[in-house]
């Protein structure tokens, strides 16, 4: 089964992207087939991961506004850096595709389906029977609107990245909300994460932060911190994932540390179910 896993917040600067392209990378180093979605009209995922948002021949915009044949969304996919890790980019259009998809009717049904249908571009024909992703990650924008309802109806989980400042609780709150809501309407087994990014350790009010979510998400938050680390914004810069760009530095460990972390909690909730 494909794990498909929404990473959002609505807050801007929190490390979405960056966790998207950081964790798609090491799930993808632990052998999973996987695809990162930039579903973010800045289309930072897409440079991010070393293309130009501008310059996409095609992109997320025509999966969602196509009725297109399973090859023809297949051809929007991009190959990275990495192995197992392909990109579904972005482009500037995205800002504007919301007024038209909410015309239709099941229009917050759309990603999934696509998704759905979608098969890894090393996927070998003639050797390999049918082959699905093994996680999608889509990079959602920093607002609760139609895109990110798009993304939620489509996840198993919310993902969601968490800087450890003042009101941080009570945006968390407000996406809690609308991961009830979009429970209640389109997706109720909808599920979420937490963890800590950008997290500081000299800094006491991170430090208390972080104590008030661990108390009042006890179970939702993953226990693994990302601590603030220059490198990764280094490594979007020339559009590569962290553990390609400084493979042995402080931030790719933590962020394998996460993508471990999260492989152990997807495999328990399974034995479980
Ligand atoms: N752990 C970290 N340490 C230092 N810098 C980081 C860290 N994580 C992310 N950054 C940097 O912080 C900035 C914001 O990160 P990013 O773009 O991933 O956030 P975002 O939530 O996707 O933003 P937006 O809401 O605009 O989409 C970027 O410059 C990124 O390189
Ligand atoms: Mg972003």
């Amino acid at each position: 089964m494909t794990v498909i896993l929404a990473v959002s917040n609505q807050k801007g600067g929190v490390a979405k992207t960056t966790s998207c392209l950081s964790l798609g990378a090491c799930l993808a180093e632990l052998g999973w087939r996987t695809l990162v979605v930039d579903f973010d009209p800045q289309g930072h995922l897409t440079l991010a991961a070393g293309y130009e948002p501008d310059e996409v021949e095609a992109s997320v915009v025509d999966f969602l506004l196509a009725e297109a044949s399973e090859a023809d969304l297949r051809s929007l996919l991009l190959p990275t850096v990495m192995t197992n890790l392909d990109l579904l980019p972005a482009d500037l259009r995205l800002a504007t595709v919301e007024q038209s998809l909410t015309k239709r009717e099941g229009y917050e049904y759309t990603l999934l389906h696509g998704l759905q249908s979608l098969t890894p571009l090393q996927w070998d024909v003639e050797t390999l029977p049918r082959e699905k992703y093994d996680a999608v990650l889509i990079d959602c924008p920093p607002s609760l609107g139609t895109l990110t309802i798009l993304a939620l109806t489509a996840a198993q989980w919310a993902l969601i990245p968490v800087q450890c400042e003042y009101f941080a609780s009570r945006g968390l709150l407000r996406l809690l909300d609308v991961i009830d809501a979009v429970r209640q309407h389109t997706n109720p087994s909808l599920d979420y994460w937490i963890f800590a990014t950008l997290f500081d350790v000299r800094n006491a009010i991170s430090r208390r932060v972080y104590e008030e979510l661990q108390g009042h998400f006890k179970g939702h938050l993953l226990q693994t911190v990302i601590r603030l680390d220059t490198r990764l914004r280094e490594s979007s810069m020339v559009g590569e994932p962290v553990i390609l760009y400084a493979p042995r530095t402080r931030a790719s460990q933590e962020y394998r540390d996460l993508a471990r972390e999260l492989v152990e909690r997807l495999q328990q909730k399974e034995s479980i179910e």
